[in-house]
């Protein structure tokens, strides 16, 4: 089955870099040619769309097929070209521009669905065709192999039934881990409990609550206390499984510390299937052994912007400071508001002034809770001492399309018609002098790479 699948992907990848080089490698002539579906667009679709547009899965039509696609043509091309769709809201002119899980498309993709689309969505040969994708199993474990077996501990959220119509859900239980002793998570995995819970199952966040027995890190996060919420018992975001994500490993030598008595706070959002449906949502855990910490610990820190207080008619901008109380890679930047966030940005103040943009999310949607997970290579490096700067905009005005009411007054709480203002960020920390030879390794890939470049 992982070899079936690994195998498809692989003939994906070919075929997104045949149409990636299409235009520069064809002639003029050929670059005026209508592209078909089965040869130019169903790659595509392969590649970013099917995660979530296939039967049994949360997006309201499948794309998998060239009939399946044709009638939603008009719609595909708006949602494309106006970077809605796939959901990916990150600005691409500032900041950091690598992620592990970039599902973005490239400009020649929406090109070549525009054009596609223009050109009256013609179906094209059918041997062009590329081999369905085969995807996994979902009744399994999806690191099962890789660790010999399923999760080493598997929690589960209070059942809930969702109606065939409703309006969308926001179901918030919490339960406890279970643990007794302390232990370290190597990886995760977040999924439905059921086949059919896919269909309701937007996203589901799951959060590890716990005292912070670290006085280092308690003392980052009162320092960053804003909003009253009660930070001491917030390990942080654990895991946020949506649809057409499979879980995260660790990177080598890191891991999650979870304590006994902690709980997993569940944030889930349900909206309807058709068909009445209840479902869980399980968060399975792989452990290092016992007797084995990895060396670096990984924190998901909350860092808010506080004073949330947004007029009728109006766009406000709140600032939050969260210093670091150690040398750190951040791995991850996921930003958290709710139906009037308009945007989110992470800034760096080093100890020597230099301040540069990590990451900004420029287009925020409620609907879709991004983290933006730094490839290996740019996960920024910073210093002990430097202050990470969340600034977010809220759009308290008409021109917020999913504002419930721009005459009213804001504030914070935690109802979606209320306001949140904070980014949860995932923080590697390091000794001073692993964080030297981190930043060595660094310079030394970045030498290697411009040498070879020029
Ligand atoms: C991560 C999951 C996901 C991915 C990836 C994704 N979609 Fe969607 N899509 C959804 C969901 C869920 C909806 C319905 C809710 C919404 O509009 O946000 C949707 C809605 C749409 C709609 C609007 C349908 C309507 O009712 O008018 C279009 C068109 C669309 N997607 C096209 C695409 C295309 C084309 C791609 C790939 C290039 C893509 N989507 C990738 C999940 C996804």
């Amino acid at each position: 089955m992982k070899t079936a699948i690994r195998q498809s992907l692989g003939v994906l990848l070919c075929a997104c870099a045949a149409v990636a080089l299409g235009p520069a490698s064809v002639s003029a002539a050929a670059e005026d040619e209508v592209p078909t579906f089965t040869k130019d667009v169903a790659p595509i679709f392969q590649a970013k769309c099917e995660a979530c547009h296939r039967p049994d899965s949360i997006a309201p039509m499948s794309l998998v097929s060239y009939q399946a696609s044709r009638p939603w043509a008009r719609s595909i091309k708006e949602r494309v070209t106006t970077r809605q769709m796939p959901p990916w809201h990150l600005d691409r002119t500032v900041g950091i521009q690598d992620f592990k899980n970039d599902r973005s498309l490239t400009d020649e993709q929406i090109d070549t669905i525009a054009r596609w689309v223009d050109g009256g969505a013609p179906r094209g040969n059918p041997e062009d065709m590329p081999a369905a994708i085969h995807w996994p199993d979902e009744a399994k474990w999806n690191f099962a192999e890789q660790f010999n077996g399923p999760p080493d501990l598997i929690v589960e959220s209070t059942p809930y039934t969702m109606a065939a119509e409703a309006t969308d859900a926001w179901w918030k239980p919490r339960g406890e881990t279970g643990l007794t002793t302390e232990r370290w998570a190597r990886a995760i995995e977040m999924r439905p409990g059921t086949v059919a819970g896919r269909k309701i199952t937007h996203h589901a966040i799951a959060r590890l609550v716990q005292e912070e027995t670290d006085p280092e890190l308690a003392a980052a996060n009162r320092a960053n206390a804003a909003n009253g919420v009660d930070r001491s018992r917030t390990a942080g975001t654990f895991m946020e499984w949506a649809v057409g994500k499979q879980g995260e490993i660790m990177r080598p030598g890191t891991g999650k510390l979870m304590l006994p008595d902690s709980e997993i706070q569940w944030d889930i959002h349900y909206s309807s299937g058709g068909e009445e449906i209840t479902d869980t949502v399980q968060l399975g855990v792989y452990l290092y052994p016992e007797d084995q910490a990895p060396e670096h610990r990984q924190v998901l820190h909350l860092m808010g912007t506080g004073g949330v207080d947004i007029p009728p008619n109006t766009v406000a901008a709140t600032q939050g400071f969260f210093p670091l109380q150690r040398a750190a890679r951040i791995e991850s930047f996921q930003p958290h508001m709710h139906l009037r966030g308009k945007a989110m940005s992470i800034e760096a103040i080093r100890p020597n002034g230099r301040r540069e943009v990590l990451s900004h999310v420029g287009d925020f949607n409620f609907n879709w809770h991004n983290s933006y997970v730094f490839t290996d290579e740019a996960a920024p490096l910073l210093p002990k001492g430097t202050l990470i700067k969340v600034t977010a905009w809220h759009d308290n005005t008409a021109a917020n399309r999913s504002n419930p009411d721009p005459n009213v007054w804001v504030g914070y709480g935690d109802r979606t018609v209320d306001e949140m203002a904070h980014a949860w960020v995932n923080v590697t920390y390091f000794e001073e002098d692993e964080y030297e030879s981190e930043l060595a390794k660094r310079e030394a890939a970045e030498s290697e790479t411009q040498g070879g470049g020029q």
